[in-house]
């Protein structure tokens, strides 16, 4: 069976965790945020006492944990997606700051990637549908997904949502920080050689400086809803 994919790619802070997983309660599918599965690599090399900067061990490391199916999401019974490394749950731990910006690192070496790409198709077409977000899912992972959305804002709204997001959780930064650190995985996803930050040809921009998300959630589903032509 042919799964139904969305891809949603963009920037860090665009909104796309948010929407992917409104979206995908709305259709029903499956919500596959493989941001997650690179922090849980950078959390896991952290743990093994690996640099990050290591590409080639980074990327033996993160072969081992596909192989031994040690990386898992896992849906709870409250709907919410769990992260779990050797069974562990560690969805709060990946949300940390030093992962965020061990992610970025992590994520720009081509063998820590191509572990991870059949990883990624493989749970895309685990079900009967999928909302993938990530950086490269409409431009590598996944090339013939159904609807592709390039989900994007200004810096200032990004860095704005994502202090709120940490300060929510209790984090204490600052505003400025928060807008430094945004703008540096910009640029690390952006330039880096491999599966870089960038629209797909084919992908619909959508822009969420001046949308609430909820208005651009009823825009994907409309979107979504007319490439399907109501199928
Ligand atoms: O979406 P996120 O902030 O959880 O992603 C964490 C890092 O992982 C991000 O800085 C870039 C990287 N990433 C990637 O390179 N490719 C993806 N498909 C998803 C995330």
């Amino acid at each position: 069976m042919s799964s139904k994919i969305i891809a949603i790619d963009g920037p860090a802070g665009a909104g796309k965790s948010t929407a992917a997983r409104r979206l995908a309660d709305r259709l029903g599918f499956v919500l596959l945020d493989t941001g997650a599965l690179y922090r849980a690599v950078a959390l896991a090399a952290r743990r093994a006492e690996l640099d990050w900067a290591d590409g080639d061990a980074v990327g033996a490391l993160a072969r081992e944990l596909v192989a031994d199916e040690a990386l898992a999401m896992v849906r709870s019974d409250d709907g919410a997606m769990r992260v779990e490394l050797r069974g562990e749950d560690v969805s709060a731990a990946i949300r940390e700051r030093e992962i965020s910006s061990g992610a970025s690192q992590v994520s720009a070496f081509g063998p820590v990637r191509d572990a991870l790409l059949g990883l990624q198709r493989q749970i895309g077409h685990s079900g009967p549908g999928v909302v993938a977000e990530g950086r490269d899912m409409g431009t590598v992972v996944f090339p013939d997904a159904t609807v592709k959305f390039f989900l994007t804002a200004s810096l200032e709204v990004r860095a704005q949502r994502r202090f709120e997001e940490l300060t929510e959780r209790g984090k204490a930064v600052t505003l400025e920080d928060t807008r430094r650190e945004v703008k540096q995985r910009d640029h690390n996803d952006s330039n880096r050689a491999v599966a870089p930050l960038k629209q797909a040809e084919d992908a619909i921009l959508i822009d969420s400086t001046d949308v609430d998300l909820d208005g651009v959630v009823d825009d994907m589903l409309a979107r979504v809803k007319a490439r399907w032509g109501g199928a």
